[in-house]
């Protein structure tokens, strides 16, 4: 029987990103509404629904999943968690929204999508930067010729490091910057060139700033080679001062245009006395500053909530997929790779050795090839 109404939900964690689902979701009301969250430690998946009014709290996300009226769950919990939650959600019969990176590994992801495939629910990859709107704009100039033929996206992600301890540590993260932020970069060059193949990853990344908190790289440089002849250039850091930084280039035959998603959408500010909050990740608000007003739209994160609710109604059809989470994943592989045995990798390349994709890098770079792991 088809269900109609809105798209009930379960939010898997309760901190940083459970929020922004949470906030995000209650910001598309028609199409979609969440009704439970499952997070383990005591009292925060209650102070979760509180701040939202969700209705039921869970401490063990298996129990929510035995809830029937649930159909979408939302997973915004630690990397390494990943593919065990996907892979429990289908077995439940709930359509699944998994942030990013997809998993830990390239095998995990293909489990989850042969999971999800074989119980027939939507695996739908979180990545937010399909549904940004000023970068949605560059894409609809380009797809209709705005800038010739595309030779050159850029898109980086900076700021001084994650806000939890499990990023840094590579056991539950798998990578530093480039896995955490790269994805990102990754995804959206592979989207804005319409799913071109990667055909080569090479990567130059070190540990620059944060030698005492992690054995990730806190910056990476990673060039990417399309089958169309386009090439991509992804930049990363954990390094920048100065809060969140996010923005694009795009470059054709017949123009160019330039995206910061955040200066791009702030008021210059100059303040003595502070003001409370500018922009994520900003550590003080004194001085220069940039605040940013209506964040979550201007990522894109209701519009991302209310497609993906749409997709589970047959409404619309996912933007993005388990599929292209994948690619990611392969395409993070070969960039450690690449900054281990310096030099370019091509795709496709798979390696089962290593448990973490970041590996690739440290076990070849200890032994004196690629790019250095601490600078
Ligand atoms: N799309 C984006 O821009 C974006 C931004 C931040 C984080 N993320 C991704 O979201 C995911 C979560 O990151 P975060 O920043 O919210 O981390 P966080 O540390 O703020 O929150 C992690 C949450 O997972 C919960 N958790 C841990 N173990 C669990 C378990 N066994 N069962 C259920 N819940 C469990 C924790 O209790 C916590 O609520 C990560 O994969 C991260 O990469 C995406």
């Amino acid at each position: 029987m088809t269900k109609n109404g809105r798209v009930k939900v379960g939010i898997i964690g309760s901190q940083f990103e459970a929020d922004i689902h949470a906030a995000a979701i209650q910001m598309s009301p028609h199409d979609v509404e969440v009704v439970a969250v499952a997070s383990p430690t005591p009292g925060n998946a209650a102070a979760l629904a509180k701040r939202y009014q969700i209705p039921r709290v869970f401490t063990d996300y298996r129990e929510m999943l035995k809830e029937p009226d649930i159909e979408m769950v939302t997973i915004a919990a630690p990397n390494w968690l990943h593919e065990q939650m996907t892979v429990e959600c289908a077995r439940a019969g709930k359509h699944v929204v998994c942030e990013k990176p997809l998993a830990m590994t390239i095998a995990e992801g293909e489990r989850m999508i042969e999971e999800t495939r074989r119980h027939g629910v939507l695996l739908m990859y979180a990545e937010e930067l399909v549904f940004t709107p000023k970068y949605v704009k560059a894409k609809e100039m380009a797809d209709v010729g705005a800038f010739g033929k595309v030779y050159l996206v850029k898109q980086s992600e900076k700021h001084f490091g994650p806000h939890s301890a499990w990023f840094w540590d590579m056991n539950r993260s798998g990578g530093g910057a480039f896995m955490d932020l790269g994805c990102h970069g990754i995804a959206f060059c592979y989207w804005f060139l319409a799913r071109s193949p990667i055909t080569s990853v090479y990567c130059q990344m070190g540990t620059h700033v944060h030698q005492d908190k992690t054995e990730g790289e806190d910056n990476c440089l990673c060039i990417l080679e399309f089958a169309n002849g386009a090439m991509g250039l992804v930049e990363n850091s954990w390094a920048r001062r100065g809060g969140m930084d996010d923005r694009i280039e795009i470059y054709g035959d017949a123009g160019v245009t330039y995206g910061n998603l955040h200066m791009g959408n702030a008021l210059p500010t100059y303040s003595e006395n502070g003001y409370g909050y500018a922009v994520e990740k900003a550590p003080s608000t004194q001085g220069w500053s940039y605040p940013v007003f209506e964040e979550l739209w201007n990522y894109g994160f209701p519009q991302e909530m209310t497609h993906f609710a749409r997709c589970v109604r047959s409404q619309e059809t996912p933007a993005v997929t388990g599929e292209d989470g994948l690619v990611v994943m392969e395409a993070l592989y070969a960039g450690y790779a690449s900054a281990g045995e310096g030099r370019k990798i091509h795709l496709p390349y798979r390696n089962t050795n290593v448990k973490r994709p970041i590996d690739l890098w440290l076990q070849a770079s200890s032994a004196g090839n690629g790019s250095a792991a601490k600078s």
